[in-house]
């Protein structure tokens, strides 16, 4: 077997919580599968700034660059509130994805049967949901110039931000849409505003010139975001693949992930382009943040974070039997009745972060006979 080169980072608050429950997992996956791992870990965030004054080193880019997957926690902290812009902890996976290229961001919203009461929405508007929000990360207004904050001459202030596409960038993450659309239910929405920003304008024009030339196997249809934040909570089963830019993606993703019960419980994958010797640089992380509201009490729900190990697995390694082996697990211990308070409801038994961990793997080793 192939040894398989991990970069994991925990990063800050919640982050290396959830990420001592991944480590069960994947310990068990090279004890149960002979799944050979060559494990390092590195220091992201906050906690790289506190050792080393800065939010991620060029070392551990280059790491990242140089592994088969990245397994990320999650980055931010209110002590570092008022450094630099930056030097901010956030900058370690704005940094990530831009040296990495990660240009797709697969943020699927999947609900499990056992949690069609966790939401905030009624069971039979959720039930059986399953989306996938591809959300473009390395353009947009995130990234574009010119920004900045300037000083007028009567001394107050402008904060600028500049939302830039090219038809480059809309093309490559559509194409990674209209791919998954056909694995799926072989439809995709578009998302922009094309009403009120340039940007849209050739967001939906690039889009349906692809579609035109190369997907017309799959059903594309535009929507405006505002209308789609809307529709996620009018009737989110019209959805199969969602495709924005970086911003709408981040708002729309946070607004699925409470369809599915809690934001604990929303992985993601995100892609770039396949180099000269067929590696695909990819990293896996929840879409939740530090959480520092519960950061350090062992409450905060490891699922997203194990789920996006999951993915890894899946998306980077082919492992498609022992990705469905861990959304098995995770899909009965939930039936079990087992919650983290995010996810509680009435009638449940409430645990801890470590305790959802562990019995995620002893529900693998059940499944594994
Ligand atoms: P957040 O996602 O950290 O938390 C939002 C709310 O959801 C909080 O009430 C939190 O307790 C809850 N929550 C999140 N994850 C949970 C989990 N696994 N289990 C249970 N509850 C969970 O968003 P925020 O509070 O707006 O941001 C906190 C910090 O995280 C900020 O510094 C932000 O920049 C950063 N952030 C980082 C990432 C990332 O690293 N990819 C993503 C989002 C936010
Ligand atoms: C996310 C986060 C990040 C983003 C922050 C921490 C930079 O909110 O991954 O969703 O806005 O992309
Ligand atoms: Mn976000």
């Amino acid at each position: 077997t192939v040894t398989k080169k991990l970069l994991v980072l925990p990063g800050d608050g919640i982050g290396p919580e959830v990420m001592n429950e991944v480590a069960r997992v994947v310990a068990w996956m090279s004890r149960a599968r002979g799944i050979s791992f060559d494990i390092s870990e590195d220091l992201v965030g906050g906690a790289s700034l506190a050792v080393h004054g800065v939010p991620i080193r060029d070392e551990v880019i280059q790491a990242a660059k140089a592994a088969d997957a990245v397994l990320f926690g999650s980055v931010g902290d209110p002590k570092w509130a008022s450094v630099g812009f930056d030097r901010r902890p956030e900058v370690a996976i704005l940094k990530l994805r831009q040296e990495l290229g990660l240009f797709a961001n697969l943020r699927p919203a999947k609900v499990f049967d056992a949690l069609v009461d966790a939401s905030t929405l009624k069971p039979d508007v959720v039930a059986g949901l399953d989306i996938m929000i591809v959300r473009e990360t390395v353009g947009g207004i995130y990234f574009g110039e010119p920004r900045g904050i300037e000083t007028l001459p009567d001394g107050t202030k402008r904060g600028i931000n500049t939302e830039v596409y090219t038809t480059a960038e809309i093309e490559r993450v559509a194409r990674v849409a209209f791919d998954l659309a056909r694995q799926r239910g072989n439809r995709v929405c578009s998302v922009e505003k094309c009403n009120v920003m340039e940007s849209g304008l050739l967001w939906k024009e690039v889009v349906t010139d692809l579609h035109a030339r190369d997907y017309p196997d799959v059903e594309l249809s535009h929507m405006l975001a505002d209308n789609c934040a809307m529709q996620l909570v009018r009737n989110p089963r019209q959805f199969d693949v969602i495709v924005t830019g970086n911003l709408f993606g981040d708002l729309l993703s946070d607004l699925a992930s409470m369809l599915t019960g809690s934001l604990g419980m929303l992985p993601s994958a995100t892609l770039g382009t396949v180099d000269a010797t067929g590696k695909r640089p990819a990293l896996y992380e929840p879409i939740h943040g530090s959480a520092p509201d519960i950061a350090g009490k062992g409450l905060a729900n490891p699922l997203a974070q194990i789920l996006s190990f999951s993915m890894l697995l899946r998306y980077s390694f082919g492992m498609d039997a022992e990705a469905e082996l861990i959304e098995t697990a995770v899909s009965n211990v939930l039936a079990s009745g087992l919650r983290t308070a995010d996810i509680m409801s009435p009638g449940m038994a409430q645990v801890g972060t470590a305790v959802m961990g562990e019995a995620v793997v002893r529900e693998l080793d059940k499944l594994n006979g």
